[in-house]
C-alpha cells in the first residue's frame, strides 16, 4: 500500500505532509516527509509519539518494560494482562499502551464509552519472546530516528481542525475509518462525517490523496462516486483470505482519490483496466 501511494502521488521535498487520521503512522514513517502535521483524535497515539519526540520515552525503556511485564505475563497469564489494562486506564502510561497494543486481541485499539481501553487478551502468555522484543525495539529506534531527523508536529485533534492548516504548499493524506464499523470514545465516523469530508476535500488547499476501498466480491463503494467530478483515481488490487481457507480467497480493490495536479504520470498507469493483482500473505480471521 505504501509503494502504491508513493508511486502515484507527485510531491516535492518542500511540502508539508498533513495526515489527519494518523493511526499507527505507517504511511508518514515510510514516506518520511521532512515537514509534517500528524494528528489523530486518539490522545494515546499522539502522546506516544510526542513522548518519543521529546525524549521522555526511549526505545530502551520500552524494551525494558516489555521484558519485565512480558516475564510476568508468561508466569501469571491473562490476569497480568488485565492488571496492566486496569493500570493503563488509571494512569494512561505510554509504556503500558505499547504493552497492551502488542498483546491484545488482533492488535486492536478500542475504548469504551468511559474512555477505557477494553480490548481482551490475545491469549498467548509467552507473547513477549526475545525475538519480538528485539523487533519492537528496532521499530522504535527507527521511529525515533525518523522523528528526530524531521520537523514533525504531533497534535491530538479532529480531522476538521487539522484541515484548517492546509495551504498551497501542503499535501494532505486521508485514511478515515470505515463508515458503519466500530466507533468508540475517541474514534467516531458516520455518514454525516463522510459526507462533510467530500466538500472539505473539494475545497482543500494544496494537494491531497484519500485512501478507501473501492470494490470487493460483493459490493462497490458508491460513496467514491462523489469524488469523480473533481478528482483523479488510481487503483490497487489484492487478495485476502477469510479464516485462512483457499475457498475464502477474496479480491479487494482499493482506490486512491488524488487531486488531479498531484497525480504521478506513470508508465504503468494504475487504472481499472491495467490492475495487477497482489497476493497478501496476511490471513484475516473470520
Ligand atoms: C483507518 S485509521 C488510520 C490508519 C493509518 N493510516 C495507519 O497507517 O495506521 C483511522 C484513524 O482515524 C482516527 N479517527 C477516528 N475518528 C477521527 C476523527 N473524528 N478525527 C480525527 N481522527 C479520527 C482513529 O483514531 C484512527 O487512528
Amino acid at each position: 500500500m505504501i509503494d502504491f501511494i508513493r508511486d502515484n502521488i507527485q510531491i516535492n521535498n518542500n511540502i508539508t505532509w498533513i495526515e489527519p487520521f494518523l493511526g499507527s503512522g505507517s504511511v508518514a514513517f515510510n514516506l518520511a516527509p521532512k515537514k509534517a502535521l500528524l494528528s489523530d483524535s486518539n490522545p494515546h497515539i499522539i502522546n506516544l509519539y510526542k513522548s518519543i519526540q521529546n525524549n521522555k520515552l526511549t526505545p530502551e525503556e520500552i524494551a525494558d518494560h516489555l521484558k519485565i511485564e512480558g516475564n510476568e505475563l508468561a508466569q501469571k497469564g491473562e490476569s497480568h494482562y488485565y492488571q496492566i489494562r486496569k493500570r493503563f486506564n488509571q494512569d494512561k502510561n505510554a509504556k503500558d499502551f505499547v504493552f497492551l497494543n502488542r498483546c491484545c486481541f488482533n492488535g486492536l485499539i478500542r475504548f469504551n464509552k468511559k474512555g477505557e481501553f477494553n480490548v481482551p487478551f490475545c491469549k498467548k502468555n509467552d507473547r513477549f519472546r526475545k525475538a519480538l522484543i528485539t523487533k519492537i525495539y528496532n521499530q522504535f529506534v527507527a521511529v525515533r530516528e525518523r522523528i528526530l531527523l524531521s520537523e514533525w508536529d504531533f497534535v491530538c485533534q479532529s480531522w476538521e481542525e487539522t484541515l484548517i492548516n492546509t495551504n498551497s504548499n501542503s499535501f494532505t493524506y486521508l485514511d478515515p475509518p470505515y463508515v458503519g464499523r466500530h466507533t468508540d470514545y475517541y474514534s467516531s465516523w458516520d455518514e454525516k462525517d463522510a459526507h462533510k469530508m467530500i466538500s472539505a476535500i473539494e475545497k482543500l488547499k494544496g494537494g491531497y490523496a484519500l485512501s478507501m476501498w473501492f470494490e470487493n466480491r460483493y459490493r462497490k463503494n458508491l460513496y467514491l462516486q462523489n469524488f469523480e467530478k473533481f478528482a483523479s483515481f488510481r487503483y490497487f488490487s489484492h487478495f485476502y483470505h477469510l479464516g485462512g481457507s483457499e475457498q475464502n480467497r477474496n479480491k479487494m480493490i482499493e482506490a486512491l482519490v488524488i487531486h488531479p495536479d498531484y497525480v504521478k504520470q506513470n508508465l504503468l498507469k494504475n487504472d481499472l483496466n491495467s490492475l495487477v493483482d497482489i497476493e497478501f500473505n496476511n490471513h484475516i480471521s473470520a
